[in-house]
């Protein structure tokens, strides 16, 4: 028999919010508990509240038992000896001032069987101090219940420095039968997990609105839009109350977590507006107490960038490992089910990639001045010894599917659902050969028939995407070479065009020439800013001839394709978004992570379908409407002819996410 199964009795001291949440939580699996709090009034009120909750849990079915028998299980005194007479087990939340936790456990100490183990739910205090007031040292631990605890999973189980190995592991299967899942914080430092990177994104949110003009709305519909999370860094700290999110911050700076304060909050307070509590925070609602969640539209906050924003939590992550306070799994574990991510924070960083996260930090540290945006040196070994993420199979974790295939200048790199096919001769500036032209179809036609492979990337390793033709092709060609190496690169353009999957450009740099002929023949382009576009043939008195008079025009017009191919002028990849040669501009370190977005977005989308749409608007343009339109219809009688189709369809009916399987 586990040693958890000998806990029966169970106190909880306090019944505010947290205090009649936890007894609630542990009366509903069973246990006997003893509510105390100061006042009788107040545990009236506590009891009303919990049968208010379980009342609601029980009309969604998820009570096993009636409401009447789980509130029979708990009891209630004013007397901290009653509470704990014959108790196993002690949960203390009271608020959150030392003094005050630190009598109380002194008095519990006092009345309480020796056997029984003490654990607080402070977010703020050491677990350390508090037990040295106990003669249970070793028998004394955090447990930190996340608000509400009747819904929230997670329990960070927190390890003092006089912690038992045996009351860590007992406190870990309790929390398992309460239906929880505990994460273990090894060392107690302040903030444990989720709080320390709640933090690093709140504050960097508030450093965007405060040092860069970013509007609060804009930063909370990227959160939302771009990152899925289900709340904005604004939205949440409204919804926590600023009062209870500052006085957290605060105890955590002031016990070494290296942090700059935000002023917007501090603020706040001072004028008295709390968040939903008082009716307005950084939000404005009808009153108080009731919350509204902030509209935001679909593409709002687009342009801003994720990976700043997510960074320092990564950093954090890296801290946390370093130091072994917890282990990757648990952190994930954390943001998931205590902050209702929708993803680790070590998938993020190993989608981002490691390398681009070091960059991301150091220019944060470069626009800020700020200390704890120094990467963590973790990071760092990992950029070192090649764990760059995904990309490389490692970084935060393993990705046994990644798959690298080494052609003479192209590698293809099957991460799925993509296959990127990476030009790889950074020293010549990825410079477009015919082997590389016939690389780049054989790779493509390698991955057609994958039904892993959704989408194929192109994209340049090092600092270009490709510079264009190599130049020393054209020392004293014939026309009838030339025109056949022209022929050349137009099937693999052609190939690039009308291939059955879409194709993203990820332009990392230079894409000049044929580089840029290349970029256009792909359905998407998504360039980082530093990259320069441009088709210079004119400076070598040749023309572009891997289709850049054409590609160019059709994307553009006709004025700015005889702008950039008569000048043979470079431009900025901002400039190329306004001309519509690129679809989107991002910070470098935050390409891999576009292009990543957009991989998943096409993957969930109809295979066929996708095909067919690109074949419609393709063929499309390339002849007189009539026949376009012509065309179109046809296609759209094969789309609804697929499997697909009808999946769409019904799932949209029924209220649900289709599942499309490429039929
Ligand atoms: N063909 C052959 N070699 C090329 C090349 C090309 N299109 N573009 C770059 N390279 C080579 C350079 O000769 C150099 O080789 P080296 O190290 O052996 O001397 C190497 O790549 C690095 O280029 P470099 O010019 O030193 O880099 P940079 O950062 O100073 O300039 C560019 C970058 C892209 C602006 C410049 O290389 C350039 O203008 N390239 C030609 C672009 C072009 O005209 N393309 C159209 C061809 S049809």
């Amino acid at each position: 028999m586990s040693s958890s199964l000998s806990i029966r009795k169970v106190a909880v001291l306090g019944a505010g919010t947290m205090g009649n949440g936890i007894a609630e939580v542990f009366a509903i699996a069973g246990y006997e508990v003893r509510l105390m709090d100061i006042s009788d009034e107040i545990l009236r009120n506590a009891l009303n509240r919990i049968r208010d909750s379980l009342e609601r849990l029980s009309k969604r079915g998820e009570l096993k038992e009636s409401v009447d028998t789980i509130l029979s299980r708990i009891t209630t005194t004013t007397n901290i000896a009653t509470a704990v007479e014959g108790i196993d087990f002690l949960v203390e939340a009271v608020p959150e001032n030392a003094e005050l936790k630190k009598n109380i456990f002194r008095e519990a100490d006092k009345y309480a069987p020796s056997h029984a183990i003490f654990a607080s739910n402070t977010s703020t205090i050491p677990i350390t101090e508090l037990s040295e007031t106990t003669s249970r040292r070793d028998k004394f631990i955090g447990l930190h219940f996340m608000n509400p605890p009747p819904l929230m999973k997670l329990v960070e189980i927190t390890r003092g420095k006089y912690t038992s190995d045996e009351t860590v592991n007992i406190t870990v299967q309790l929390t398992r039968f309460l239906n929880k899942e505990p994460v273990v914080v090894n060392k107690d430092v302040p903030g444990f997990i989720v709080n320390r990177v709640l933090f690093r994104v709140m504050l960097e949110a508030c450093r965007e609105v405060t040092q860069e003009g970013v509007k609060i709305i804009d930063l909370d519909a990227m959160a939302r839009n771009v990152l899925g999370l289900p709340m904005g860094p604004f939205e949440l700290l409204d919804y926590i109350g600023l009062d209870t999110s500052l006085f957290i911050v605060k105890a955590m700076t002031e016990r070494g977590f290296r942090a700059h304060p935000c002023p917007l909050l501090e603020d706040l307070v001072n004028k008295g507006k709390l968040g939903v509590k008082s009716g307005e925070g950084f939000y404005k609602y009808p009153g108080p107490g009731q919350y509204v969640k902030p509209k935001v539209l679909p593409d709002q906050g687009l342009d801003l960038d994720p990976v700043k924003l997510m960074a320092p939590a990564i950093n954090e992550l890296a801290w946390l490992v370093r130091e072994g306070v917890a282990s990757v799994e648990d952190i994930d574990k954390s943001v998931r089910l205590g902050l209702n991510y929708p993803w680790g924070l070590s998938d993020l960083a190993d989608e981002i990639g490691i390398d681009n996260v070091v960059s991301a930090l150091q220019y944060l540290k470069n626009v800020s001045n700020w200390d704890e945006y120094e990467p963590d040196p973790l990071l760092t070994e990992y950029v070192k010894s090649g764990k760059l993420g995904r990309k490389s199979g490692a970084g935060f974790r393993n990705y046994p599917e990644v798959e690298v295939r080494k052609y003479d200048e192209i590698l293809l790199r099957i991460d799925p659902p993509a296959a990127w096919i990476v030009f790889n001769k950074p020293d010549k500036l990825n410079v477009l050969t015919p082997r590389m032209a016939d690389e780049i179809v054989n790779a493509l036609r390698a991955v057609e028939d994958d039904s892993r492979v959704k989408v194929v990337v192109i994209t340049g390793n090092g600092r270009t995407f490709c510079a264009g033709a190599d130049i020393n092709q054209f020392q004293n060609a014939s026309p009838i070479q030339m025109f056949k190496a022209m022929r050349h690169y137009h099937s693999m353009t052609l190939e690039i065009e009308y291939y059955t999957k879409p194709v993203i450009a990820a332009i990392n740099g230079y894409a000049l020439g044929g580089g840029l002929e290349i970029a256009m023949a792909c359905d998407i382009r998504i360039a980082s800013e530093d990259a320069l576009v441009g088709q210079p043939e004119i400076n070598l008195g040749i023309i572009p001839g891997a289709g850049g008079t054409q590609r160019l025009t059709r994307l553009t017009n006709p004025g700015i394709s005889k702008e950039l191919i008569l000048t043979g002028k470079q431009v900025s990849a901002r400039k190329a978004l306004e001309y519509g040669i690129v679809n989107k501009v991002t910070p470098n370190y935050a390409l891999e992570f576009e292009v990543r977005r957009w991989i998943k977005e096409l993957a969930s989308k109809p295979p066929l379908t996708l095909m067919l749409a690109k074949y419609a608007v393709n063929y499309g343009f390339e002849s007189p409407i009539w026949s376009s339109l012509n065309n179109e219809a046809a296609l759209f009688g094969v789309a609804i002819s697929t499997k697909d189709s009808q999946e769409g369809v019904r799932a949209f009916l029924e209220k649900r996410k289709p599942k499309f399987v490429g039929e």
